[in-house]
């Protein structure tokens, strides 16, 4: 009313400078207050969705002691893997660090083996790009173990632009994330058969679903990369199921996983600006390393999974698939092409 006199060219009776500033200050006082209400909603808001993560968060309740047995775990110098690491060291396997910047990983033994007291930790290189690298790897593992009780596939790498073609000439993300742990799990499968009862873990993506991967796609150098590795987690689960199916009664398991969104290095590659808002999401949001490494665990130590194969879990619970990734015949179809790609011969061994 105030402001509609004054618009008007009236002046009220009783109009005075500090009557104005009172009724503005009034004015002020109500949007600041309606301001810090829709502030304190929003903060309670996140606040409950984060806390609703957190208690929802799968733990891996196993206490199971892994004195005695010999664990593979594949990029371990950083994020999920190398809380794998820490907490299998602490359970008291014999580690092997399948790593491709042994610098990093030999800092990763140093600080697990002490803080664990577990001396039993072995660096060895591994670039899974490359499948040189790969065949280098699994002749040191076969000249020097006698039993390999968990191999776990978790390596991984992602890009969003840039476009990278592996040694072999094969589209980098693909190489690195199915085609190099084929190839592994190939090359090592009877030392796992020889130490059965034995399980493979795989690390996949519940972003499988963003793009899946077809048949005439075994090798697309020109895709665009952050599509690359959606189709390389759609290929690891279809991998990890035709495996399973391979393997039956001889006691071996293979099982794959969802480890939840988790605030690793894996998110590196989104450039900037991209990268400043998803910075805030991955720091409010996200999983620490830690509790993203907590199905991994489970599937490597827990007694309920023992047994169990071809099965899909996330937060430490089983979940449920597309139904384009678990048909049969595209992983049956999957395996033949990937074993062209990887070039086995006669002399590997035969899954
Ligand atoms: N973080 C997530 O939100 C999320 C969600 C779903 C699934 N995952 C999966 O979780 C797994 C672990 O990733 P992370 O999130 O822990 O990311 P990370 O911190 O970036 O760790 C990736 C690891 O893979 C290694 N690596 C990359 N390329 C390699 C190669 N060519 N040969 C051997 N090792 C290689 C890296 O080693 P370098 O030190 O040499 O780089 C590093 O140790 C990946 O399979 C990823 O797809 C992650």
């Amino acid at each position: 009313m105030l402001i509609s006199s004054l618009l008007k060219g009236n002046t009220p009776a009783k109009f005075s400078v500090s009557y104005v500033l009172r009724s503005e200050m009034l004015f002020e006082c109500c949007w600041l207050n309606l301001l810090a209400a829709v502030a304190a909603a929003a903060f309670g808001l996140v606040a409950l969705i984060v806390f609703y993560a957190k208690i929802t968060c799968g733990v891996c309740k196993s206490t199971k002691n892994m004195k005695g047995k010999t664990v593979i775990i594949t990029g371990a110098t950083s994020g999920i893997g190398k809380e794998t690491a820490r907490d299998l060291a602490k359970r008291g396997a014999r580690l092997i660090l399948a790593c491709r910047t042994v610098s990093a990983a030999e800092e990763v033994k140093a600080e697990i083996s002490n803080e664990t007291g577990n001396k039993d930790i072995e660096v060895r290189r591994l670039d899974l790009g490359s499948f040189e690298s790969v065949r280098e790897f699994c002749k040191g593992i076969l000249a020097s173990e006698k039993q390999l009780d968990v191999l776990v596939h978790n390596a991984g790498c992602a890009e969003t632009f840039n476009k990278k073609v592996s040694p072999d000439g094969i589209e980098l993300t693909l190489a690195t994330n199915h085609y190099g742990p084929f190839l592994m799990t190939n090359l090592l499968i009877d030392l796992l058969k020889k130490s059965r009862p034995s399980r493979i873990v795989v690390v996949a993506s519940s972003l499988y679903v963003i793009k899946r991967l077809t048949l005439d796609e075994a090798n697309l150098v020109d895709g665009l990369p952050a599509l690359m590795y959606y189709r390389s987690k759609f290929a690891n689960i279809a991998f990890a199921l035709e495996l399973a199916r391979k393997l039956e009664g001889t006691g071996v398991t293979v099982n794959c996983l969802h480890p939840g969104l988790v605030d690793t290095g894996i998110w590196k590659s989104v450039p900037f600006p991209m990268n400043l808002g998803l910075k805030l999401i991955i720091k409010g949001f996200f999983k620490t390393p830690e509790e993203g490494a907590q199905t991994t665990i489970y599937l490597a130590t827990s007694e309920e999974v023992e047994g169990v194969s071809g099965k899909y879990y996330s937060d430490c619970k089983e979940s449920s698939l597309s139904a384009a990734v678990q048909d049969p015949d595209f992983g049956k179809k999957l395996w033949e092409i990937s074993e062209t790609m990887v070039k086995l011969t006669a002399d590997d061994p035969k899954i």
